[in-house]
Parts: structure tokens; C-alpha cells; sequence
């Protein structure tokens, strides 16, 4: 049939004239656009209040820097957890309390504020979940991060800041976007806000058995097609699926999470969601972590006249019994005991490591078999180990100050903040190239530190062969540590990249 000898219907010509209507009729009206990102950091844990990690210090210090170059509006939400001291806490203004869904439960939750260092801090409380010694590792995990993360939905409105993004960091907050998207998007108080999850380590992800998901997450079991991964629900693939952004903290990161040696089973889902993945290298908190006036530190100096370092190492010997000598080199650590921070291949290493004239010390807890090897080392070999069997804050910052040579050989690291802190106190580190490792470290010419490229024991006593070496010649040496010391490893560069998101998220 020639179509043009066809004659409309009425039905069609009814429906042309409707149309015609509606391109006239005024236009619905748009939002107005948002004049600066206005984001709301949702974060497990956050230093000086709580922390287990180097989470904890970035929920610290990207806040204080965004909002220190007034582009961007950042405040933060936590868990009001046992540890957080008195000192904060009496100056905490209560907001309100309500009660909170948690599936069929109902629970208290109260709200907190507390400004810090420019940054306004909400608190959630419910004594019940998080009046505990530890942060996380309990039987219910999931039922508190599934309560907090409805608490810091349900309670937004109550909140003096009108976030137009939640920005949320590992597992433990996961569901905020996921819930976001489920329950609050469609209603008007909560219209027009953008998501966004930062991996700080893909390792953990919240995996839960399916009959969790209606039971204490509350939510529908039609929704276990868009959580589950793997064959059960993974709220860090949901948050990952839902969220409209995903960070990570650093850019070969971005790219190793793509390949199955580094992203734990979730290589094909970042890889399918690899268009809204950003690389973000961290920054350290440069007035924290500053060699000129850390109170932890036994003396301060700076890139310009370093002559206090040494005395910090001349007084950590004798704090710990060591031959108090100026000319040793002194290799430090603070890690996590665990095989993939590269204990095993400097097990390996440190039977060639300790053969030369160095001393090393240790500080960390984590798998049995490193507890035992190093402190079976300090045992047989009393003027060169130290093992520091424990997590001490004021510790870490006496062995970042008082070494020359600072070790940090992961075979995985997202970021690695250690390195950062190390050169920061002019201690030079020895990584492997992955992760943040790679982004911050360099050997060579204009390098700042020594690299192992294999995860060996050779490829470690062969970086640290080099390293030492080079600490014979003191020139070299010297330069390298000028170097070092002089690397922007604030948030100033990093932070901005943040800004750009978010801002680029909201499309101002
Ligand atoms: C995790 C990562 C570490 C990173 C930190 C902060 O602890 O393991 O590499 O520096 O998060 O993002």
C-alpha cells in the first residue's frame, strides 16, 4: 500500500494535536542548578574520633581540605563508637532522636553534631550496636552497618547541611547508595542527589548469605539479582551497581581492579562499570603529620635543617635498648602483620637483610607466624631487631621520624599512606610498584625511594642492597632525602581532583 494516500484516523489525529499542545504548554521547571557540591561523607570510621586504618585518616583530612578552598561544602557522618573520647564528646550538641527501620526492627538512633577543624562531624548513636571495644569483627556486622546506613538516611533531614551528595567509603556504607536508589530518590526532600562509593580496598566486601537481604537489610528478595555476586549478596557490588560514581585511591589501582590478581572476584563487575571508575591517589594530613611539630616526635626539624632527625633515631636506640649509634642505618616499619603487606617475602629477605650493618625495627600485630618470626629475630639477633608487638599511634610517628629507611613491600596497596608519611619525615621508602605504591614512589635519577619490581625475596634484598648502599654515600643520599622531603603529599592537588567530580557529578 503507498503509505501517503493513506488517511489519518481520528485516534491519530487526536493524538498529533495533544502533542502540538504539549510543545507549547509551558515547561515543567527545572531545578535550579546547585552552586557548589554540598557532600556528605559517609564514613566508618574517621580519625581522631575512631580508627582502624587508613580509612580512618582520610575521613579526616579530605574533608579539611575541600572545605578549606571553599569550592565545596564536606561534612561527615560516623558512628558514635565507644572509643570516641570524652574530650570530643562534651562539646557534642545533641540534634534529635528517632527510631530507625532495620527490616522488621525499630531502634533508637540519635544524632550527634560536632564541628572539628572546619568540618561539621554528625554523630549516630545507639548504644546497643556500637558500645562495643572494637569498631567492626562482630557476629552482626551486617544489622549494624544496615542500621547505620538507614540512620544516616532517615536522619538527613534532620541534619543542618542539605547534602547533593552522599559519599560513601567501602562496605561498611554500601547500602546508602543502594537504599538511596531503592526507598528515598522519589521523595521530594530527598530529590536530586548524586552518589558516589570509594574502594579503599577491595579485599572486603561485605558478603552476606541471601536470607539477610529481606531479614535485616529490609529489602525485597525481587532485588537479589541487582546485589548478588558470586552467589550471594555483595553490598560492595551493589554500591558499586547503584552508585552514579565509583572512586578508588589511587590510578594504577583503577587499572589493577580490573585484573582478577587484584580485585578478589570483582574484576568483571568493575570492568563492566569501568566507565564511572576514577582513580584518585590520597593525600596525608600535612599539620598532623609534620616533622616541625609532632608532639610524638623526641625532637623537630624540617626540609631545611634536618639536624633534629637524627636525634629522634640517637633516642628511639635508647628508648629500645639499641647500640645508640648515629651512623647505622635504621630500617623502620608499621604494618598490619599480614603475608599480602609483604611479610612473606621479607621473611625471605631478612636472614641477607640483617647481614649487614643495619638495624630494624617493627611495629604492628597480625598473624601469628610474623609475631613469632620477628620476635623470635629480636631474640637471637638483640642488637639489630626490634619487634614492637602492638598498635601504637605515638609509636608509629617515633619510627616514620627516627628511620632512614622505612619498608613497605605489599604485594597489593590500594594507596599506602606509610610510604607518604615516611618521606614526609624524610625516611625513604622501599616499596614494590602496585597500587598507591606506584603513584607515589620512584627509583632513579630524580627518584625518591627504592622499588622491588618482583614480589621475591630477592627482588627485596636486592632494592634494599641498593638502598643501602646508597646511605654509604652521603652526598647521594642526602639529595634523595632533599627530594623526598620536598614531595607535595598533601591533599592540595588530589582534593581539587575531588572537587572536579563532584562538580562534574552534579554537571556545575
Ligand atoms: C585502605 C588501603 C590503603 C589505603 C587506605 C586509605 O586501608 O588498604 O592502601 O591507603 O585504605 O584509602
Amino acid at each position: 500500500m503507498n503509505k501517503k494516500t493513506v488517511k489519518p484516523t481520528e485516534e491519530a489525529k487526536a493524538t498529533k494535536a495533544t502533542a502540538a499542545k504539549a510543545k507549547t504548554a509551558p515547561k515543567a521547571k527545572k531545578p535550579a542548578k546547585p552552586d557548589k557540591p554540598r557532600v556528605l561523607y559517609v564514613a566508618a570510621e574517621v580519625n581522631p574520633f575512631s580508627q582502624t586504618g587508613g580509612l580512618g585518616e582520610v575521613a579526616s583530612s579530605l574533608p579539611v581540605a575541600v572545605n578549606g578552598t571553599g569550592k565545596a561544602e564536606m561534612a561527615v557522618v560516623t558512628p558514635l563508637y565507644a572509643c570516641v573520647g570524652e574530650k570530643y564528646r562534651k562539646d557534642f550538641e545533641f540534634i534529635c532522636h528517632i527510631n530507625v527501620p532495620v527490616a522488621w526492627r525499630s531502634q533508637y538512633a540519635g544524632l550527634f553534631r560536632y564541628v572539628y577543624r572546619g568540618v561539621t562531624h554528625y554523630f549516630i548513636d545507639n548504644e546497643y550496636y556500637f558500645k562495643r571495644d572494637k569498631l567492626y569483627g562482630y557476629f552482626d556486622d551486617a544489622e549494624r552497618f544496615a542500621f547505620f546506613t538507614r540512620a544516616v538516611l532517615e536522619l538527613m533531614p534532620y541534619m543542618d547541611f542539605k547534602p547533593n551528595i552522599l559519599h560513601v567509603n567501602d562496605w561498611h556504607t554500601a547500602l546508602v547508595p543502594i537504599y538511596y536508589k531503592l526507598y528515598y530518590m522519589y521523595r521530594e526532600e530527598y530529590a536530586d542527589i548524586k552518589t558516589i562509593v570509594t574502594i579503599h580496598n577491595i579485599e572486603y566486601q561485605g558478603k552476606y548469605d541471601g536470607n539477610l537481604l529481606e531479614d535485616v537489610f529490609g529489602i525485597s528478595g525481587f532485588q537479589y539479582f541487582t546485589l548478588e555476586w558470586g552467589g550471594c549478596v555483595n553490598l560492595l557490588f551493589g554500591a558499586i551497581a547503584y552508585s552514579d560514581m565509583v572512586t578508588t585511591v589511587s590510578e594504577t589501582y583503577a587499572e589493577e581492579l580490573k585484573t582478577p590478581e587484584h580485585a578478589c572476584g570483582l574484576q568483571d563487575a568493575i570492568n563492566r562499570f569501568a566507565d564511572k571508575l576514577t582513580g584518585i591517589v590520597n593525600g596525608i594530613d600535612t599539620e598532623v603529620y609534620d616533622p616541625s611539630r609532632a608532639p610524638a616526635l623526641f625532637a623537630h626539624y624540617d626540609a631545611k635543617d634536618r639536624s633534629g632527625k637524627v636525634q629522634n633515631k640517637l633516642a628511639l636506640q635508647k628508648l629500645l635498648g639499641l647500640p645508640e649509634r648515629a651512623d647505622v642505618p635504621m630500617i623502620t616499619m608499621v604494618s598490619r602483620l599480614a603475608s599480602h603487606k609483604g611479610l612473606d617475602i621479607l621473611k625471605g629477605a631478612m636472614p641477607r637483610i640483617i647481614s649487614e650493618d643495619v638495624q630494624f625495627v617493627l611495629l604492628g600485630t597480625g598473624e601469628p607466624e610474623y609475631e613469632g618470626y620477628f620476635s623470635d629475630l629480636e631474640r637471637s639477633c638483640p642488637d639489630k631487631v626490634r619487634a614492637l608487638i602492638k598498635f601504637d599511634p605515638s609509636m608509629s610517628q617515633k619510627l616514620f621520624a627516627a628511620g632512614d629507611i622505612y619498608m613497605m613491600p605489599s604485594r597489593s596497596e590500594p594507596c599506602g599512606l606509610g610510604q607518604m608519611m615516611a618521606m614526609r619525615y624524610g625516611t625513604i621508602p622501599i616499596v614494590r610498584n602496585v597500587g598507591g605504591l606506584n603513584d607515589t614512589v620512584r627509583e632513579g635519577e630524580n627518584g625518591n625511594g627504592f622499588i622491588a619490581s618482583e614480589y621475591t625475596a630477592d627482588s627485596l634484598a636486592a632494592a634494599t642492597k641498593r638502598a643501602l648502599e646508597m646511605f654509604r654515600d652521603k652526598e647521594k643520599w642526602e639529595a634523595l632525602v632533599d627530594r623526598a622531603m620536598n614531595e607535595d603529599l598533601s591533599w592540595k592537588v588530589s582534593g581539587e581532583k575531588y572537587i572536579a567530580l563532584y562538580k562534574k557529578i552534579l554537571g556545575i
